[in-house]
C-alpha cells in the first residue's frame, strides 16, 4: 500500500495523460463535492464535456470555484489532464491566493493501456497522436512539479500502485 501524506486543506492537482485513470482516483478517494473537474465544467458552460473550445472558459469558471472553497478551508481536487505548466501555475496561483498548499498526484500508467482504455470509451474521441502529446507532456512535467510551487509531489506508477494508494491527512494544527 502507498500512503499518499497531504494536509488536511490542500488543493490538490491530479496529473494524468487520458485515461490513467484520474476520475476514477477521484471518485474513489474524495466526495464528489470536493471534486473539480474540467470535464463537468466544459459541460456547464458548453453543454459538451468535449468541447475544447470551451476550455478557457470552463477553466476560469473552475478557478474561481476552487478559489471559493479554499477561502472556506475546504480540500479542492482538480480532476484535469494538468500537464502543461500554464495550467498548473493557475492552480498554484489559486492555492497560494488563499494560503493553501499545492499538492499533486501524478497518475503514470502506461501510453498504450490509456489508448486500450480510451478506445474503448464512447465519449472519448480523440486519435493516438494526442495521447502521445499528453504522454510527452508528462514526462517534461516531472522536472517542473516541485520547481513550480507544489510542496508534495506523489507519483503513482502503475495500475498496482494506482489501486493500492490511501490518502492520509495531515492535521494542520
Ligand atoms: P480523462 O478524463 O480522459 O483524462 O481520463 P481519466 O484519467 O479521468 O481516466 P478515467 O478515470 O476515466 O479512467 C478511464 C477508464 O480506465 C475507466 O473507464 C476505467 O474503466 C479504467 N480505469 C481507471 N482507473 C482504473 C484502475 O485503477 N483500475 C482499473 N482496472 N481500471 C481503471
Ligand atoms: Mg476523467
Amino acid at each position: 500500500m502507498t500512503v499518499l501524506d497531504i494536509p488536511e486543506l490542500a488543493l490538490v492537482a491530479l496529473v494524468g495523460i487520458s485515461g490513467s485513470g484520474k476520475s476514477t482516483f477521484a471518485g474513489r478517494h474524495f466526495a464528489s463535492s470536493q471534486v473539480l473537474s474540467s470535464d463537468a465544467f466544459r459541460a456547464m458552460v458548453a453543454d459538451d464535456e468535449n468541447d475544447q473550445s470551451a476550455s478557457a472558459e470552463a477553466f476560469d469558471a473552475l478557478h474561481y470555484v476552487a478559489g471559493k472553497r479554499l477561502r472556506a478551508g475546504r480540500l479542492t481536487v482538480v480532476d484535469a489532464t494538468n500537464l502543461q505548466p500554464h495550467a498548473r501555475a493557475a492552480l498554484v496561483r489559486v492555492a497560494r491566493e488563499h494560503d493553501v498548499l499545492p499538492v499533486a498526484i501524478v497518475l503514470d500508467v502506461p501510453e498504450a493501456l490509456a489508448w486500450e482504455r480510451t478506445e474503448a470509451r464512447s465519449d472519448r474521441t480523440f486519435g493516438r497522436q494526442v495521447l502521445a502529446r499528453m504522454s510527452r507532456d508528462l514526462r517534461r512535467s516531472y522536472g517542473q512539479l516541485a520547481r513550480e510551487g507544489f510542496r508534495k509531489v506523489h507519483v503513482l506508477r502503475g495500475t498496482e500502485e494506482i489501486e493500492a494508494a490511501e490518502i492520509r491527512y495531515e492535521r494542520l494544527f
